[in-house]
């Protein structure tokens, strides 16, 4: 037998139809990688779509629709456990324990709340979304990882997840790992095609191409991409940030290295190079929403890979409660 493998935990919100290539190439290319390695724990946070305003029965769609996209990309379940959050109460449990260990200011410091509730104001901000962070510290805790891979923008929240363990761990006795975060390498940041200085965003849907759009449709949002007024592709990431951008989609939907790719297109006139970067993803993404859509046509199929998940996912879960609850000194029941 080989030696235990580290494991691995992340999470993404089902908040969208489609996953778009900047999720895909960005993040979760590294998943599916990791998989080979790691023993690799994957969670569709739903629980983490309710901070924000949403639609029932959407949510339920976009669930499976998510999971429907991981399998399609590579996520395999016979080698990840792949669940979704709210099919596992632990999740909530810890949270709250969390909560009672995280200082107000401490939460009130978290810059991504801070920005959603300027955007929203404070009265259309709920308490959930201020401890959004508690709970993700929570998705992460329970599985007991070494390595966490997320985006640059989670920094903050895998510092806090951090934190939180070690508050735990010096105040009640050694129960939770401490957590590496592992964000994402360097050339993958695909940003929006009508905005190349902003990350390629799922409310931007016109600067994004999406895992289930149409090849038409990627075709146009290419075409319609912002560039500049020169008309030969060359690689400056700072004077063409919209030429690089789409220069570093092309290295991604190929799976090529970014400064090969640059040499192969520079000196091609914009029109042609649109061409040849639609034309890559199109490849790329076509038979991967394809898979997509037949798993979501059969959606028994997801159904049976997510309780499986679930129940994988208890058996750590649910220990890593009962050890916190005993540390706590809480009365265990049965006991
Ligand atoms: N907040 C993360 C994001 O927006 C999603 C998330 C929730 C997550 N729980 C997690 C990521 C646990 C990693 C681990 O990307």
């Amino acid at each position: 037998m080989s030696a235990a493998r580290e494991r691995v935990l992340s999470g993404i919100q089902p908040t969208m139809d489609s996953f778009h290539v900047g999720n895909w190439f960005g993040a979760l290319t590294q998943w599916v990688d990791l998989q080979e390695t790691h023993d690799c724990f994957y969670c569709v946070v739903d629980l983490h779509a309710l901070t924000v305003n949403h639609d029932p029965a959407a949510i339920r769609q976009r669930t499976l629709a998510s999971v429907a996209q991981l399998l399609a990309i590579g996520i395999d379940p016979a080698k990840s456990t792949v669940f979704v959050q709210s099919h596992l109460a632990e999740h909530s449990q810890l949270a709250w324990v969390l909560s009672c260990i995280t200082g107000f200011g401490e939460a009130a410091r978290m810059t991504q709340f801070k920005d959603k509730s300027q955007k929203d104001g404070a009265d259309r901000s709920t308490v959930g979304l201020f401890t959004y962070p508690i709970l993700q510290a929570a998705d992460i805790l329970l599985y007991q990882p070494t390595r966490v891979p997320v985006g640059d923008d989670q920094r903050q929240h895998l510092e806090l997840t951090r934190d939180l363990a070690q508050r735990f761990n010096a105040t009640y006795g050694d129960t939770f790992t401490i957590p590496e975060t592992m964000t994402v390498v360097g050339n993958s940041r695909i940003l929006d095609l009508q905005d190349p200085t902003a990350k390629m965003s799922k409310s931007s849907p016109s600067g994004a191409v999406f895992i289930m759009d149409s090849n038409d449709q990627i075709m146009k949002k290419i075409k319609s991409a912002v560039t500049d007024s020169d008309r030969e592709v060359s690689f400056d990431v700072t004077a063409k940030p919209g030429i690089a951008n789409l220069i570093g989609l092309l290295a991604a939907a190929t799976n090529a290295d970014i400064n090969a790719t640059a040499a192969a297109v520079s000196g091609l006139g914009y029109g042609a190079f649109k061409q040849q970067v639609a034309e890559a993803l199109v490849a790329r993404i076509e038979p991967v929403r394809t898979e997509a859509q037949q798993l979501l046509a059969e959606p028994a199929g997801l159904t049976q890979v997510i309780e499986a998940g679930a129940q994988k996912a208890k058996i750590v879960a649910s220990k890593t409660i009962t050890d916190t609850y005993q540390r706590l000194g809480l009365l265990g029941s049965g006991s």
